[in-house]
């Protein structure tokens, strides 16, 4: 990819970008006499414009029909969480039977060690990275207590060796093997939340079942930001938000996916409830418990029908837009903030997230040189000049340009932004 560093080069190529119009659908946040910068999607993606309608009808449906907007809305609530799937499918590179929408991450993920991670004397590890989400890491924990082991000896945390940033996917297949069968659960993300490294997760998957072990995902920073075949790489669960890159709003119903294979494996342990019945008996209210075949066999209640509208009209987006194109739009709009971060800050800005483009989405971690307190007073200046982007302790600074609603002017002109108050700064 060929870049320049002049003002009219970002202009030419907002006018030359076929998803353009995209950003149009969204409400973008102002500061005071214009646009923000926002490039905090990697955290709370934008609110899209049909949000709001789509949110009307619901509570008009509610206010017109009562109970029977169950089975007589313009979507009835009945099968609501099935307007999803099949578009969520395509989404994460799955059959519609292995994904359901519910929830949020952390529960999913509990829902699925329940039936996945099934620990026995010799076999009761969990491979987790050491920086993994913190949420993550409890929730390992939490499950390796509950079944009366110790994360001392079952919880296994990988780093990266000497002096590096990033895990190699040598060394994290090594370590797998080196486990080998006393490895339960293979744990780990589709995109890190902090350094934006990419996970190979075919590579990853094979690895994992090649010594018994079980693949899970946590794809919070990939899906609606990298193209997934979740499917076709063999992947046993992933469990994902949707408030960052789908734009579904702050604790945003979860995304939850569990591979066609065990999908009608009714004898896996689960948490039952009666959503996860088998449709056709739900309401004979029988006594005994059913589970529907597919992903929609781990639900366990009815679903928040207005909490879920949001994800319809983000997934219409998706759709719309295709997620080929939008990676194409990503690599270019994300190599280009690197261009410039390279040849404008390249003394005081390290960029912490792999160089090359197969190893990252959208978003770019930052770290400033020198003290922690001169980062932060820089983070805050940012803000304060109407950049929104987001910072992770002890001292990264993360900025995701998002091909849906960002431009090449917002990547120059943070750019710029940021040369003004690292010099004013310092
Ligand atoms: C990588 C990752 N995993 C897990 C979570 C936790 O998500 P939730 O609060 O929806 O359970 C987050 C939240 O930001 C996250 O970024």
């Amino acid at each position: 990819m060929t870049f320049r560093t002049d003002a009219n080069y970002a202009a030419e190529m907002d006018r030359a970008d076929p998803l353009a119009d995209y950003r149009h659908k969204f409400h973008i946040p102002h500061h005071q006499h214009g646009d923000e910068i926002y490039l905090c999607g990697n955290s709370l993606g934008l609110q899209p414009i049909a949000t709001e309608r789509y949110l009307r009808e619901e509570l008009e449906d509610w206010a017109r029909l009562g109970v029977k907007a169950h089975f007589a809305g313009r979507r009835p609530w009945m099968p609501y969480h099935e307007l999803f799937s099949e578009r969520s499918a395509r989404l994460v590179g799955a059959e519609t039977l292995e994904v359901v929408n519910m929830n949020s991450l952390t529960v999913n993920l509990h829902l699925m060690m329940v039936s996945f991670y099934r620990p026995t004397a010799a076999r009761h590890r969990i491979l987790i990275e050491r920086s993994a989400f913190p949420s993550d890491r409890y929730a390992a924990a939490s499950q390796i207590r509950f079944h009366g082991f110790d994360p001392a000896t079952s919880l296994v945390e990988l780093a990266p060796a000497g002096n590096r940033r990033e895990l190699d996917m040598d060394e994290v297949e090594a370590v797998i093997r080196a486990e080998g069968e006393r490895l339960a659960l293979v744990l780990l993300p589709g995109v890190q939340y902090s350094s934006g490294q990419t996970f190979d997760m075919a590579r990853l998957t094979r690895a994992a079942h090649a010594v018994g072990a079980v693949a899970g995902f946590d794809l919070a920073h990939a899906t609606g930001n990298l193209p997934l075949k979740l499917h076709d790489w063999n992947v046993d669960f992933a469990v994902w938000c949707n408030y960052k890159y789908m734009n579904a709003g702050p604790g945003a119903v979860a995304g939850c996916f569990v591979h066609a294979r065990h999908t009608h494996a009714f004898e896996l342990p689960r948490f039952a409830g009666w959503w996860g019945h088998d449709k056709a008996t739900r309401f004979r209210m029988g006594p005994e418990f059913m589970p529907m075949a597919g992903a929609e066999g781990w639900q366990i209640s009815n679903p928040p029908i207005l909490a879920l509208v949001p994800l319809l009209a983000s997934l219409e987006i998706f759709e719309d837009a295709g997620m080929p194109q939008l990676r194409e739009k990503s690599l270019r709009l994300t190599g280009y903030l690197e261009y410039l971060l390279d040849r404008r800050l390249s003394e005081v800005i390290e960029i912490l997230t792999p160089r090359d483009p197969a190893e990252r989405g959208c978003q770019l971690s930052l770290r400033i040189a020198g003290s922690r307190t001169l980062a932060r007073d820089i983070f805050t200046r940012l803000e304060q000049a109407g950049v929104t982007a987001d910072w992770r302790e002890p001292d990264v600074l993360r900025v995701a340009p998002v091909p849906l609603y960002n431009t090449y002017t917002d990547v120059y002109r943070f750019v710029d932004i940021l040369e003004n108050v690292v010099s004013a700064a310092i």
